[in-house]
């Protein structure tokens, strides 16, 4: 079994790679950053000695970089890299999307479609959302948020994107009569402070946090993201998170509603998507 997993060399990427190595799967760092990918696979080794880690340049910021992505055949990728930019300026992409929607939608989508049949016949695609997502609205007018750009909403927009990305992909594949999975997976609430050091890639900051009654780790963070890869009885068009009000603890399936239940959006922002990168995610 082997899993990419994008932004593999930090933060809750690096807790999904290192359960699934834990639990056999050979992992693909999807990095953009060859020195920070060579730490994460060295911590990794350390932690998990009989490890098969390897890592993969990518640069979701870049679409040439994420169609020229080098792997070999997949059973599951866990789209998990992502940005939330807190500065005031509006930033953008190699290709002129803005940062946060281009990076962590448009270039996830562009990724699963360069990926295409390199995805395994039963493969898992698991689309990192949040719940920063539950209060966001897409506007279609300003996709790009090139008149409004508010860090904040441009985020909870991406992640909501992502997640009716995933949830499209989920009645496509059905109606393609495939049996690949499309799974949304989010870690809830998953602080730095709270998850456990692997030096030097994480060194915790000490100061005693009382957000630990509400909220989690990094390495607890990526456990939905872990079942929804690798885990018994996982469907295609399920979200996955934490079963204490969606912050923290062990994972589970979640309804699907709100402004996720809207495949009229969904299909409305694939078209855009499809515009925006000019490729499709698709299998033979
Ligand atoms: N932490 C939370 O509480 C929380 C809550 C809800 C959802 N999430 C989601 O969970 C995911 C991981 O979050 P995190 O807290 O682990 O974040 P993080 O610690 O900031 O790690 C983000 C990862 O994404 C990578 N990345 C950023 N831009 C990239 C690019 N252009 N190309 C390739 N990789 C890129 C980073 O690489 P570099 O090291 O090179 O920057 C890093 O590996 C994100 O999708 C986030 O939206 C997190």
């Amino acid at each position: 079994m082997t899993v990419l997993v994008t932004g593999g060399n930090a933060g809750i990427g690096y807790f999904v790679a290192e359960q699934l190595a834990e639990a056999g799967a050979e992992v693909v760092l999807g990095s953009r950053d060859a020195a920070k990918a060579e730490v994460a696979v060295r911590v990794l080794r350390e932690r998990v000695p009989d490890a098969r880690v390897s890592w993969a340049r990518l640069d979701l910021a870049d679409l040439a970089s994420v169609k020229g992505i080098e792997v070999g055949e997949l059973d599951a990728v866990v789209l998990n890299a992502g940005v939330y930019l807190d500065g005031p300026e509006r930033r953008e992409t190699k290709d002129g999307h803005e940062m946060t929607f281009g990076v962590n939608h448009l270039g996830h989508f562009a990724l699963t479609a360069a990926l295409g049949d390199r995805l395994k016949p039963e493969a898992r695609i698991v689309t990192m959302g949040s719940f920063a997502a539950k209060s966001a609205k897409l506007d279609f007018e300003d996709l790009q948020s090139k008149r409004d750009y508010r860090p904040k909403t441009a985020y909870e927009r991406s992640k909501l994107a992502q997640t009716l990305f995933a949830l499209e992909l989920d009645r496509r594949l059905r109606a393609a009569g495939s049996s690949r999975l499309s799974v949304v997976a989010h870690p809830g609430g998953a602080l730095d402070s709270l998850t456990p050091d692997r030096p030097p890639l994480h060194v915790r900051n000490r100061k005693l946090s009382l957000a630990r009654i509400a909220l989690q780790g990094k390495d607890d963070g990526a456990r939905p993201a872990v079942r929804a890869a690798v885990g018994p009885d996982v469907h295609s068009g399920q979200i996955w998170g934490p079963r204490m009000f969606g912050l923290k603890g062990a994972p589970r399936p979640e309804p699907v509603r709100g402004p996720y239940a809207d495949p009229e959006a969904a299909a409305r922002l694939w078209a855009a998507s499809v515009e925006l990168t000019g490729v499709e995610p698709g299998f033979s």
